[in-house]
């Protein structure tokens, strides 16, 4: 079991800046990331659809044999996490949402805290749960910016566009003078820049990829599941649709070339 991969799922290739943090904190596990690109965005999508097809995402990735789940998308973590810890309790199932929500308490000492996500994830009120839990008295304000998915994926990440949607998104937000901005969805730390630039310097910019990396490797110490020995780990692929476009656009979300004979084509049903 110990040298079984680690699967990672995304409703595309937004998963890869999770990825990049768990690469960064366990070189040597090997790792099997599905990215169902036939079907983004999961973001506009119902809850039972987003479930669905995160069912189906699971299903493949237990079929390689799996030894951890990694739900690196946030609208699929928000709709689908508790499902699939019950229904695959042969393997421990980590979202993004809860340790997205830990870092932000953690970064907002007076419990002000924004969020920025998908639409679904945040109409399906995951990451106020969250934060509620930890702290009960947090205000927190949230805000959709769905067209950062789109952008991110077409390289506009600074430049007048993007500093003109930025800015249309997060004036609400800054009004309310949070702590931190959480940024709730896999795309956005690639317009990490332009939204630092936007929020100004105060405001304490959280990302859920590393907290997830840390629970990640807790997860598999306290389990004994982590790999043995030094050997750099094998990383795979396998995508839905648009393998050539996964392999192009995919390493700006990774920071590192993708080797296209390590991507596999799959259907999901
Ligand atoms: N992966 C999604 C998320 O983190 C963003 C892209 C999508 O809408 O599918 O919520």
């Amino acid at each position: 079991m110990n040298e079984a991969a680690i699967g990672i799922f995304d409703s595309g290739m937004g998963g890869l800046t999770v990825m990049r943090a768990l690469l960064d904190r366990l070189p040597n596990e090997n790792f099997v990331y599905l990215g169902d690109t036939a079907r983004l965005p999961y973001g506009t999508k119902s809850g039972e659809t987003v479930l669905r097809y995160a069912r189906q995402a699971a299903d493949a990735l237990i079929e390689r044999d799996v030894k951890l789940l990694v739900i690196a998308c946030n609208t699929a973590s928000a709709y689908a996490l508790g499902a699939l810890q019950i229904a695959i309790p042969s393997i421990p199932v980590v979202g993004v949402i809860e340790p997205g929500a830990e870092a932000a308490c953690a970064a907002a000492p007076n419990g002000r805290i924004a969020v920025i996500a998908t639409e679904g994830t945040v109409n399906g009120g995951a990451y106020l749960r969250a934060i509620r839990q930890r702290n009960p008295r947090a205000s927190i304000i949230q805000k959709a910016c769905p067209l950062f998915v789109p952008m991110a994926e077409e390289g506009l990440t600074d430049g007048g566009i993007a500093a003109a949607v930025t800015q249309h998104y997060l004036a609400p937000l800054k009004s309310a003078a949070p702590d931190c901005l959480v940024l709730g969805c896999t795309h956005f730390p690639v317009l990490k820049n332009t939204i630092r630039d936007v929020i100004g310097s105060e405001i304490a910019i959280v990302d859920s990829a590393a907290t997830t990396a840390r629970a990640v490797k807790a997860t598999l110490e306290s389990k004994s599941l982590a790999r043995n020995g030094l050997a750099p780990g094998e990383r795979k692929f396998l995508v839905t649709d648009a393998l050539e476009r996964f392999v192009r656009v995919g390493q700006v979300f990774l920071d590192a070339a993708i080797d296209p004979a390590a991507v596999e084509l799959i259907d999901l049903h």
